[in-house]
């Protein structure tokens, strides 16, 4: 790029503020605190769908019908079940840290299904549906694998969250777990162009396939910027340890300029929706398991937080609250970022599909700020 070919170029870090990419899949208002798939406020969709019928919303456009919904819950179901091998490399896995395990058992899984190579949406598609059906399977595989445990099989009788926590807990959610992990699922479906999605988008946009789409996308969730925050978040919750210590430690972490786990969003300058609603579950949970303390600490970091960094639109995002919830019905923290990637699994790849169909290869430019030369060149000998 030439000097005068960069004046009229726009530098955002980050891409900040860029639109890269039209979509009719979801929409996040940042100033308004709401979050939209396909026209429906989350709010609705939490407490009027299960999973299935959110995830069929994303990759078809339109919630199913009775008929459409009962063929692809069957159709999900069928597919559940992970072969010897794909639970065998689980298993050499088992001392990896999940999100790294997670990454190398999906490009395995696509690197023996030949159909992979072929570029055409029905055919991405199809792998899409497959992937939303299996990810579940090989995160609780993998969770269990982690914990020196039997793998299990899938319940066919139990709905995609609900078999999900089965397969990873190895006992039948009651009706509060149940709603509340169907719940976390669909609030981590879709969330505008964040990192990994965009990640799964430049790798369709390359004609490769929806596989390596995935795989890329589960290497960018897996960082402590984005995904990889609810790990960290709960154990600050858990150094903190009572209400009557947040004071000290955040205030101490502030002035040191240290990230706070948990809170502040790209695109939300208010409370993050996702994070009121899993807020509700914590409470709920905790004070039935015995861990209310936890919630309080974590009420009263909010609370500091919104004191200190509420002016500058720094509130709890989603991965605040989720940690805590998972942790506090027997999830091991290390499997907190490969279950935000079993909900996000159906906006991933319904985000991929809509790009690939109407493609366009991305590319964007990089502003050259090195030295333009033309610099004196010394042979490799007169080198100081
Ligand atoms: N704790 C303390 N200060 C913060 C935090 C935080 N969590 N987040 C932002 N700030 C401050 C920054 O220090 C910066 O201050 P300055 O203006 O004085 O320099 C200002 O707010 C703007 O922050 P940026 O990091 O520039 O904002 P950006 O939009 O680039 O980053 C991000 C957003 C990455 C989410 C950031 O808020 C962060 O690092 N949060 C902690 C990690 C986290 O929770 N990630 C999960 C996000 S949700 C998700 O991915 C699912």
């Amino acid at each position: 790029m030439s000097a005068s070919d960069q004046e009229n170029v726009r530098f955002s870090k980050g891409l900040e503020g860029i639109v890269a990419a039209e979509s009719s899949v979801g929409y996040v208002d940042g100033l308004a605190g709401k979050l939209v798939y396909r026209g429906y406020d989350v709010n609705t969709l939490v407490e009027n769908c299960d999973y299935e019928e959110v995830s069929y919303l994303l990759l078809n456009g339109e919630l199913p019908n009775r008929e459409q919904y009962k063929d692809y819950s069957s159709s999900l179901r069928k597919k559940r079940q992970l072969d010897n091998d794909t639970l065998n490399l689980i298993r050499d896995l088992k001392d990896t840290h999940p999100m790294s395990a997670l990454r190398t058992v999906i490009s395995f899984i696509g690197a023996r299904d030949n159909r992979s190579i072929e570029p055409d949406l029905e055919t991405q598609k199809s792998i899409s549906i497959d992937l939303i059906a299996k990810i579940p399977s090989v995160v609780a595989a993998i969770n269990r694998a982690h914990n020196s445990k039997e793998f299990i099989s899938p319940d066919d009788d139990l709905p995609f969250s609900s078999n999900f926590f089965y397969q990873a807990l190895g006992r039948r959610p009651d009706k509060d777990e149940a709603k509340m992990i169907d719940e976390a699922l669909i609030l981590h479906a879709d969330h505008g162009m964040n990192a990994s999605t965009f990640t799964s988008m430049v790798v369709i946009s390359t004609l490769s396939d929806m596989y390596s789409a995935v795989t890329a996308a589960i290497s960018s969730l897996k960082g402590p910027l984005h995904g990889g925050a609810n790990e960290r978040a709960l154990a600050l919750i858990q150094r903190v340890g009572k209400p009557e210590n947040a004071e000290k430690v955040i205030s101490n972490m502030i002035a040191s300029k240290e990230k706070i786990m948990g809170f502040g969003h790209r695109v939300y300058k208010v409370y993050d929706p996702r994070a009121k609603i899993l807020k509700k579950f914590v409470e709920t949970v905790t004070k039935k398991n015995g861990q209310e303390n936890l919630f309080l600490t974590a009420e009263k970091i909010e609370n500091i937080m919104a004191q200190t960094l509420g002016s500058k639109g720094i509130f709890p995002n989603v991965d605040f609250y989720s940690g805590l919830l998972y942790y506090s019905v027997g999830f091991d923290p290390s499997i907190f970022t490969p279950i935000f990637a079993v909900g996000r699994i159906s906006g991933w790849t319904a985000r991929s599909l809509e790009y690939l169909s109407d493609n366009k290869i991305f590319r964007p430019r990089g502003m050259y700020v090195g030295n333009r030369g033309p610099k004196e060149f010394i042979p490799i000998d007169d080198r100081q």
